[in-house]
C-alpha cells in the first residue's frame, strides 16, 4: 500500500519538476512563479489519497491528472485576486501586483489550458468520465465565482445561497480531486460518488474556514491580507450568519441597535478610501461579530460538516488503516492555520 510519506514526496517531487513553456517568458513566468512559491497542495494531495485507497503505485495516468487539478486551481487563484484585488497570496505579491491585470489574464487562461493536457493523460478507459467530470467542475468553478461578485453588491443573502455559491466556486474541485484519483484508481460508481460527497463537504468546510482566517487569522502564516473579506462587503459565512442571527437577537432584544443587524448592515456600508478607513470598518465588523458570538459559531459548523465527510467515508466499506488516511487527511484541512 501506498504510504502517506511517498504521497508527501511524490507531491513534492512533482512540482518541484513541473514543466512550462520557456517563451514568451512574459506569459510562462507567471505560471512558474504561482506554483514555484508553493501553497497547500490540497487538491493533488486528496486525488493521489483517493487512488491510493485502490492502487499499490503512481505512474504519470494519475500524476498528470493530479498535477491538473493543482494547474486549474491556481489559475483560478490568478482570476481571483483580479477580481478581489488583491495583493498578497501565498506570503507574496499577487500576479496582479507583481505583473499587472494582463498578465494575469493571459497568464490565467493558458495555465487553464495547461491544465487540460494534463488532464487528457488520465487512462484511455477512464478518460471520457474523467474530462465530463473535470469540465463540468470547471465550469461550475466559473458559476461560483461569478455568485460571489453579483453577491458583493447585494445587502444580504441567505445561508443557502451562501452554501450554493461555495458548494461551486470551492467544494466541487475538492469534491472532484477526490472522485477523479478513485475513477483512476479503478473504484467502482458507489465508491467514486462516496468520494465526491466526502470532498464536497470537505470543500464547504474548507472554504467556511478560509472565511474565518481571512478575518481571524495571521497574516504572516496566512499569506495573504487580512479583512479583504469585510473591506469588499464578501457575503462570507461570518457575515450570513452574522446579518441572520443578529436580526434574531435585535428582535428579541437581546442586542441593541449598535450591535446587531442594524449595526453591521451601516458598517457594511463604512468608506475604505484608506488605510486607516479600512482598519475602522475591519474592527467595528470584528466587534460586532464577538458580540455575537460569530467567531465561536463558525467552529461549530466546521465540526459539523468534517463529521458529515466522515461519514461519507465511514460507508465506503474501507480498511481501517485506508479510512484513517482520509481521516487523517479532513483534520489536517480543516486544523490549518494557512
Ligand atoms: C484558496 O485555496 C482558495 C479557496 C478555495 C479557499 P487554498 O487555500 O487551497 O490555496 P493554496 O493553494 O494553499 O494557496
Ligand atoms: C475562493 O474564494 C476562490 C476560488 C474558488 C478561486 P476566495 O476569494 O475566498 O479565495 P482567497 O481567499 O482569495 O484565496
Ligand atoms: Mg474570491
Ligand atoms: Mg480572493
Ligand atoms: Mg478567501
Amino acid at each position: 500500500m501506498i504510504n502517506e510519506n511517498q504521497i508527501e514526496e511524490t507531491l513534492e517531487s512533482l512540482f518541484d519538476n513541473i514543466e512550462f513553456s520557456d517563451e514568451p517568458s512574459g506569459l510562462y513566468d507567471p505560471l512558474r512563479y504561482m506554483i514555484g512559491i508553493g501553497g497547500k497542495r490540497v487538491r493533488p494531495r486528496l486525488c493521489l489519497i483517493a487512488y491510493s485507497l485502490f492502487k499499490d503505485s503512481f505512474d504519470e495516468k494519475i500524476l498528470e491528472p493530479a498535477a491538473a487539478l493543482e494547474v486549474f486551481h491556481s489559475f483560478t487563484l490568478i482570476h481571483d485576486d483580479v477580481m478581489d484585488n488583491s495583493d498578497m497570496r501565498r506570503g507574496v505579491p499577487t500576479v496582479c501586483r507583481k505583473w499587472d491585470s494582463n498578465t494575469a489574464i493571459i497568464s490565467g487562461d493558458v495555465m487553464s489550458i495547461d491544465s487540460y493536457r494534463r488532464i487528457a493523460k488520465a487512462p484511455a478507459d477512464v478518460l471520457p468520465e474523467v474530462l465530463g467530470l473535470f469540465t463540468t467542475t470547471a465550469a461550475q468553478v466559473c458559476e461560483g465565482q461569478q455568485y460571489d461578485m453579483e453577491f458583493e453588491d447585494m445587502k444580504e443573502i441567505s445561508m443557502e445561497s451562501y452554501l450554493k455559491m461555495v458548494g461551486l466556486k470551492t467544494a466541487v474541485l475538492i469534491a472532484c480531486s477526490a472522485k477523479l484519483g478513485a475513477m483512476i484508481g479503478g473504484a467502482d460508481g458507489r465508491t467514486c460518488d462516496l468520494l465526491y460527497k466526502f470532498g464536497y463537504d470537505l470543500g464547504l468546510a474548507f472554504q467556511i474556514t478560509d472565511d474565518y482566517l481571512d478575518t481571524y487569522g495571521d497574516p504572516a502564516i496566512f499569506g495573504k491580507k487580512i479583512g479583504g473579506d469585510i473591506i469588499n462587503n464578501k457575503k462570507t459565512w461570518l457575515l450570513t450568519k452574522a446579518l441572520e442571527k443578529g436580526g434574531e437577537l435585535e428582535q428579541s432584544g437581546a442586542v441593541d441597535q449598535f450591535h446587531g443587524r442594524t449595526a453591521l448592515l451601516r458598517a457594511m456600508e463604512m468608506k475604505t478610501g484608506n488605510e486607516a478607513d479600512k482598519a475602522a470598518k475591519i474592527a467595528k465588523v470584528k466587534e460586532i461579530y464577538e458580540t455575537l458570538g460569530i467567531d465561536e459559531d463558525v467552529k461549530y459548523e466546521i465540526i459539523k460538516l468534517h463529521a458529515q465527510a466522515m461519514n461519507y467515508a465511514g460507508m465506503i466499506g474501507l480498511s481501517k488503516v485506508r479510512y484513517e488516511m482520509l481521516h487523517r487527511y479532513a483534520d489536517r484541512l480543516l486544523g490549518r492555520n494557512k
